[in-house]
């Protein structure tokens, strides 16, 4: 199995150490237009091979060639948010970044599956999707899993738990109008609502949606392990067929209500990409708030449109 990163900087660099020490592909390929940085990263991380025990070869490039015949392609090209900006402020720029390099990477590889990262998540989905012509099953984001880690995280500090007994369910768009869901949200199969207060519950959720733009403030730039890492499992899931259940962003055609929109949704991950979107029963409230995310998500889907790429 081949995976090629796009994008060495941050959360690409990491997408491909946290992927090399799984040791489950024989080779990653990270590609930057900054050819020296990607082969620097990609050294880097092979020379981690011998303490780490992996052998999974890394190497980085700025030629799209060397991406030839990849099984996955992570796509985290493109600029990162910077204190004070939102994710969809980086559309202008990060539109035309996706778009070319999806035209790039299919030059060399034939009906791969196109992971996106880059922000505006929702929408760069929407873009990599519309010029791959494939099928959606094959073109889809990563978002989920890291809001749900963020929120999952948030309730292990809260209720001094590991948060390795927290299972969550999180919808909707990546960025404030998410919707993370407590009433599918257990500890040790446990509702959190028996061991919560909703006032705790309402305050985590809150501080989950703005979960990024926390790590924005404190650092300058956006997050990577969390968002690296969160990639590199959607990438073990596809390589291992392990049918695991994930968040992921897909383009819904009527499944929960929602037509022509890029969304967060629970789906099956497989071999085959997305084996099948899984929907389940939202309350009043719950569907009020995932409308509003997919209202939210569609507005910069239009000014995606708008820009004519
Ligand atoms: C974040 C960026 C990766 O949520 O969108 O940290």
């Amino acid at each position: 199995m081949k995976v090629t990163v796009v994008g060495a900087g941050n959360v690409g660099a990491t997408v491909a150490n946290v992927l090399a020490h799984k040791d489950i592909v024989n080779e990653v390929v990270l590609l930057d237009l900054k050819g020296d940085m990607a082969r620097g990263k990609a050294l880097d991380s092979w020379q981690q091979a011998p303490i780490d025990y992996y052998s999974t070869m890394l190497t980085g490039t700025e030629d799209y060639k060397d991406t030839a015949g990849s099984d996955i392609v992570v796509i985290t090209a493109g600029i990162p948010r910077k204190p004070g900006m939102s994710r969809d402020d980086l559309i202008s720029t990060n539109a035309k970044i996706v778009t070319s390099v999806v035209d790039s990477i299919l030059q060399h590889s034939d009906n791969p599956i196109i992971i996106i990262v880059s922000n505006p998540l929702d929408v760069m989905t929407y873009a990599a999707h519309a010029s791959s012509k494939m099928d959606k099953t094959r073109v889809f984001g990563m978002a989920g899993i890291l809001d749900t880690a963020r929120y999952r995280a948030f309730l292990a500090t809260a209720l001094k738990v590991s948060p390795k007994d927290i299972q969550a369910l999180l919808l909707g768009g990546h960025g404030d109008t998410m919707v993370p869901l407590p009433r599918y949200t257990t500890v040790a199969g446990i509702p959190v609502t028996e061991l919560l207060d909703m006032e705790t519950i309402d305050a985590i959720v809150e501080r989950t949606k703005k979960g990024g733009g926390e790590l924005v403030k404190l650092m300058g730039t956006s997050a990577w392990y969390a968002p690296g890492a969160a990639a590199a499992q959607m990438v073990e899931a596809i390589v291992k067929n392990e049918n695991r259940i994930f968040p992921c962003c897909v383009k819904l055609d009527g499944e929960y209500g929602q037509k022509d929109v890029y969304l967060g949704v629970p789906v099956k991950l497989n071999r085959n990409g997305i084996g099948e979107i899984i929907e389940i029963d939202l309350n009043d409230d719950e569907k009020a708030l995932l409308a509003d995310s997919s209202a939210h998500v569609k507005k910069v889907m239009d000014t995606f449109d708008g820009m004519n790429l």
